[in-house]
């Protein structure tokens, strides 16, 4: 499954950027819609706010040492000159690695300061927490961070250090609104604090994912997604729909059975349900045709196993689909079909190595099968071989010609090509090839759909609205396209009310797209409507597909939750639209 939808997402904002998905959807602005204004703006804000700059673990401050008077008029020293001496003689220790002797400078530092002295004060505390982190006493580095930012809400460094010990600590949430903090202090131009926040992110996410997934509700796609999904495949034997004829075929196979056994019960009735988009039915026909042991046993395993993987349930689909795959004298196709499933299903479960080992047993027991070459390629896609993904595209144009939509995504994996390795003449030359397949496969909605990806990419928005409008006319229940467009006219003319509208419309043709919400949280994000994000953002999750996506959008969430926290903490806000 995983390979089907790779490549009709739009080139992930990464591959240009470098930055990930939870991050443009914090920064407003982000790169594409807004660029360099907004970062210039918020960078002015920031100017004008009492941010410490964060350095090395150096807490000593030049100028402040020589502020202090030295030796002779100690004794009119105020109280605040002797903590800065006590302070200074904790950053001698310090410098030398000797931290419990600074930590105790530090502490009589912060006795003797007048207590509204809080810029220093709060200095000390961030100086202790310093000498606290070297020597991995984390609650003590909490605490005195605490204190610092208390005393000055604004202290980058005793926040990131403090986010830095929660970690430590697997406090998780904590962290992230401490680091999300940072990330907007230091309008997201540090890479230190966004590897954090990136990282406390994915292990929230995976976390949540991983718990909420075991105990999800089975869910069946649209049938949009459905049958696309079957459109995938056109060398097996369960995606095609029984022709008439073929029916009767079947029957007349078997002169010696009970006709309306067939007729009322197992694999055959499941793909009579299957015609009729009556979906919930199929896995139970299945299990009667697999429990009676019928003649379609290996048909109705592989159908199982399908539906298990729709719903999202591999842990059910993967014992029928070794018994397809070891099922030495079955058909071949179903198999290879079996195989192919299993190996974007591994996939999906983040096991690239198992992956490819299924789709070369694929291709070595089925060499002729157009179906194996096409997911493989879309396969090396994810794993960013093009050059492998374009043999494997070619391949499969050679078994069938006809394939629109191997041409197609062989011209998007060319185009990948050429733009990462910034080559003008051959991203030319993948344009060029797009517009030979949409010439010579005018129905072939994947064709537009992909070439307008391209072309939004290459900032040429007004053609690629028009391919999207070409998509919407061939197939106009395809919520895909109205989001895709959406997103475009967002890009192309800053227009939300429009994107916002063509997102509505996604969600009304098809209420179970995942896509659509989770872009309409992330405008929602950038709008500054956290909790309309949020809830957005919590539909996606409750539709996702796999847990590695569900993951990624948890990520989300609690990007957008963690910066409704850190407004209302700190009043600390990212620029908006
Ligand atoms: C919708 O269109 C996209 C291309 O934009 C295609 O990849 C996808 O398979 C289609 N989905 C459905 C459900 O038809
Ligand atoms: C997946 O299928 C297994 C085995 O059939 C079952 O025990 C489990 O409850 C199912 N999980 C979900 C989320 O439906
Ligand atoms: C771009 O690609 C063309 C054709 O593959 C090649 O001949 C040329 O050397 C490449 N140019 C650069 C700058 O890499």
């Amino acid at each position: 499954m995983v390979g089907t939808m790779a490549a009709s997402k739009p080139i992930e904002p990464e591959a240009g950027s470098g930055l990930p998905r939870w991050q443009l959807a914090l920064l407003i602005g982000t790169p594409i819609v807004l660029g360099v204004g907004a970062a210039y703006l918020w960078g002015r804000n920031r100017n004008g706010s009492q941010a410490g700059s964060r350095g090395k673990d150096q807490p000593s401050e030049r100028n402040e040492e020589r502020k202090t008077p030295e030796g002779s008029e100690q004794d009119n020293m105020s109280l605040l000159d002797k903590a800065q001496l006590a302070k200074n003689r904790g950053n001698k220790f310090f410098k030398v690695g000797k931290f419990e002797h600074a930590i105790r400078f530090y502490t009589e530092a912060i006795i003797l300061c007048p207590k509204e002295q809080k810029s220093d004060l709060s200095t000390f505390h961030q100086n202790r927490a310093a000498a606290f982190d070297q020597l991995g006493k984390w609650i003590e580095v909490v605490e005195d961070c605490t204190k610092a930012v208390e005393m000055n809400p604004r202290y980058v460094k005793a926040l990131f250090r403090r986010a830095r010990a929660l970690e430590k600590l697997d406090n998780r949430k904590e962290c992230l609104e401490d680091v999300t903090a940072v990330c907007i202090l230091e309008a997201f131009q540090n890479q230190q604090s966004m590897q954090l926040a990136d990282r406390v992110l994915k292990q929230m996410g995976q976390e949540k994912a991983k718990e909420k997934y075991k105990n999800r509700e089975p869910l069946m796609p649209s049938p949009q997604f459905i049958k696309s999904y079957f459109s995938s495949f056109t060398d097996d034997i369960i995606s095609q729909p029984l022709q008439k004829g073929e029916k009767k075929d079947e029957d007349k196979d078997k002169e010696g059975e009970a006709a309306e056994v067939t007729e009322s019960s197992g694999y055959l009735k499941a793909k009579q349900y299957m015609e009729e988009e009556n979906y919930d039915k199929i896995i139970s026909e299945c299990t009667k045709e697999i429990e009676s042991n019928g003649r379609h046993t290996a048909e109705a395993l592989l159908l199982r196993a399908t539906f298990y993987l729709l719903i999202g349930n591999a842990t059910a689909a993967q014992p029928d689909l070794d018994q397809v795959i070891n099922m030495q004298d079955a058909n071949v196709k179903l198999r290879a079909n079996a195989l192919i499933k299993r190996g974007s299903m591994y996939m999906q479960q983040q096991q690239p190595k198992l992956s490819s080992e299924d789709f070369d047993m694929a291709a070595t027991i089925d060499p002729r099968n157009s179906d194996v070459y096409h997911h493989r390629g879309q396969l090396k896609i994810l794993l960013d071989k093009v050059r492998e993904a374009v043999e494997d595209f070619d391949e499969c144009i050679l078994l069938r010609p006809d394939s629109a939509l191997a041409q197609a995504q062989k011209c998007f994996a060319l185009y990948r090509q050429a733009y990462t390795g910034n080559n003008a003449s051959q991203v030319q030359s993948a344009m060029n090839g797009f517009e030979d397949v949409i010439r010579r496969f005018p129905t072939c909605a994947e064709g537009y759909a992909l070439y307008a990806q391209a072309l939004t990419d290459q900032q040429q928005f007004g053609k690629a609205d028009e391919m999207y409008d070409k998509c919407i006319e061939l197939e106009p229940d395809n919520a895909t396209t109205y989001v895709h467009k959406g997103l475009l006219q967002l890009q192309w003319k800053q227009d939300l009310d429009t994107g916002l509208e063509l997102i509505s419309k996604a969600i009304e043709i098809d209420n179970k797209c995942d896509f659509a919400y989770e872009t309409m949280g992330t405008i929602e994000v950038q709008r500054g409507n956290l909790d309309k994000a949020i809830d957005m953002f919590n539909k996606a999750i409750n539709l996702a597909k796999s847990e590695m996506e569900m993951a990624h959008l948890y990520s989300l969430c609690d990007a957008a939750y963690a910066q409704t926290e850190v407004a209302k903490k700190y009043g600390l806000k990212p620029p908006t639209l």
